[in-house]
C-alpha cells in the first residue's frame, strides 16, 4: 500500500505518516512547511519507506506511481496561523482539496479530507451532531478557516457523487498531543508555555465557554478506521468529555506543578461559546471512541514539552 499525506510535516500530519508507516505502507509527505516544522520527521526521514515532497498543495501536483490512499491535512489549523495567511488558507482548503481530489482520482485512490468541527461555528445545537449544519459567519474573523473546509466538504462529496471516487469526511474536534507547537497560539500549548514560563495563564471572556480535547493518538486510530471504511459522509472523531476552559486552566496548573495565576481577557470575535462532540455516529460505524483519557494525555504532552526545552 501507498499513501500520501499532505500535511504530513503538521502535528496530525507527523502523527499519521508514523501510523502508516507502522502499518507497512510506503508514505509520500508532501508539505510546504507554512505550519510544519521538519523537525516533526526528522526521524522519519531515514524509513525506505518515507518520502517528503516539499511543494505547495494549491498549486497542480503530479505523483508518478500507484497511490492506494490520498489523506488531505494540509492547512493552517490554528487561529494565530489561519489569521496570519487567510489567503493561503482558503486556498488550501479550495484549490487543495481540488488537486488532492484529482490525485486520488487519477490513481482510483481511497481519498480522506480533514475537516473541522469549526464547520458547526458557534453552535446552537449541543452536542453537535454530523445533521447539524452549523452557525458559521461567512465574513468573520474565522471565516478563512470555517468557509474553507465547509467548501472542502462541499468539494468532496461532490466528487464522491460525480465522479465515484471513494471520499471520507472526518469532522476533527480539539486535539492535543505532541509535536503542537508551543507558540502556536491554540489554548493547550499557551497554558502549558506560559505555565512553564511562570507567567499569567491567559483565560479569554469569563472562561464559562466549553472545549473537549482528544488525545492525538485516539483520533489517529478514529481516522484509519474511516479512511478503510465505506462511508462517504461526514463523521465526527472527538473526545465528549467536556470541560470550561477555566477547569482546564487549572488541570494544566495542577499538572505542570505551577503556581501562575490566570488572567482574563475580552472573548475574541466569533469565539464559540461551546464544543463537544457527538460521537453515536463513529462509534457505531467504525467501533470507535478515545481510550486515553484527558489527563493521561496531557502528563504525556506535558513530559514531551519539558525534553524538548531541556533539549534546547
Ligand atoms: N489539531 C486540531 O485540533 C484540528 C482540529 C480540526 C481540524 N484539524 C485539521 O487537521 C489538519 C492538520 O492540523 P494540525 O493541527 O496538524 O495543524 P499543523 O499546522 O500542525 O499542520 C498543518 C500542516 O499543513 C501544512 N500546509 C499548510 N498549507 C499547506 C500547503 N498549501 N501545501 C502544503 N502543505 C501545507 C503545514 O506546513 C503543516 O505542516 C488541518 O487540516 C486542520 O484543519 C486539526
Amino acid at each position: 500500500m501507498r499513501t500520501l499525506i499532505t500535511g504530513g510535516a503538521g502535528f496530525i500530519g507527523s502523527h499519521l505518516c508514523e501510523r502508516f508507516l507502522a502499518e507497512g505502507h510506503a508514505v509520500v509527505c508532501v508539505d510546504n512547511f507554512i505550519t510544519g516544522r521538519p523537525g516533526n520527521i526528522h526521524h522519519l526521514v531515514e524509513h525506505p519507506k518515507f518520502r517528503v515532497i516539499v511543494h505547495d498543495v494549491s498549486k497542480p501536483l503530479y505523483v508518478d506511481g500507484l497511490l492506494d490512499n490520498v489523506l488531505h491535512f494540509a492547512s493552517p489549523a490554528s487561529p494565530v496561523d489561519y489569521q496570519k495567511s487567510p489567503i493561503q488558507t482558503l486556498k488550501v482548503g479550495s484549490l487543495g482539496t481540488h488537486v488532492t481530489l484529482g490525485i486520488a482520482k487519477a490513481h482510483g485512490a481511497r481519498y480522506l479530507i480533514a475537516s473541522t468541527s469549526e464547520v458547526y461555528g458557534d453552535p446552537e445545537v449541543h452536542p453537535q451532531t454530523e445533521a447539524y449544519w452549523g452557525n458559521v459567519n461567512p465574513v468573520g474573523e474565522r471565516s478563512m478557516y470555517d468557509e474553507s473546509k465547509r467548501f472542502a466538504e462541499a468539494m468532496t462529496v461532490a466528487y464522491h457523487r460525480e465522479h465515484g471516487v471513494n471520499t471520507h469526511i472526518v469532522r476533527i474536534f480539539n486535539t492535543f498531543g505532541e509535536r503542537m507547537r508551543l507558540d502556536d497560539g491554540r489554548v493547550l500549548p499557551n497554558f502549558v508555555g506560559q505555565a512553564f514560563r511562570g507567567e499569567p495563564l491567559t483565560v479569554y471572556g469569563d472562561g464559562s465557554q466549553t472545549r473537549s480535547f482528544c488525545y492525538v493518538s485516539d483520533l489517529v486510530d478514529g481516522i484509519y478506521r474511516l479512511l478503510n471504511s465505506d462511508y462517504h459522509l461526514p463523521v465526527n472523531l472527538g473526545n465528549p468529555a467536556e470541560m470550561t476552559i477555566l477547569e482546564f486552566a487549572e488541570e494544566i496548573l495542577r499538572l505542570t506543578g505551577s503556581h501562575s495565576r490566570i488572567v482574563y481577557k475580552p472573548l475574541p470575535a466569533d469565539d464559540p461559546r461551546q464544543r463537544k462532540p457527538d460521537i453515536s455516529l463513529a462509534k457505531r460505524l467504525l467501533g470507535w471512541e478515545p481510550k486515553v483519557s484527558r489527563e493521561e494525555g496531557l502528563r504525556r504532552t506535558i513530559e514531551h514539552y519539558k525534553r524538548k526545552l531541556a533539549a534546547k
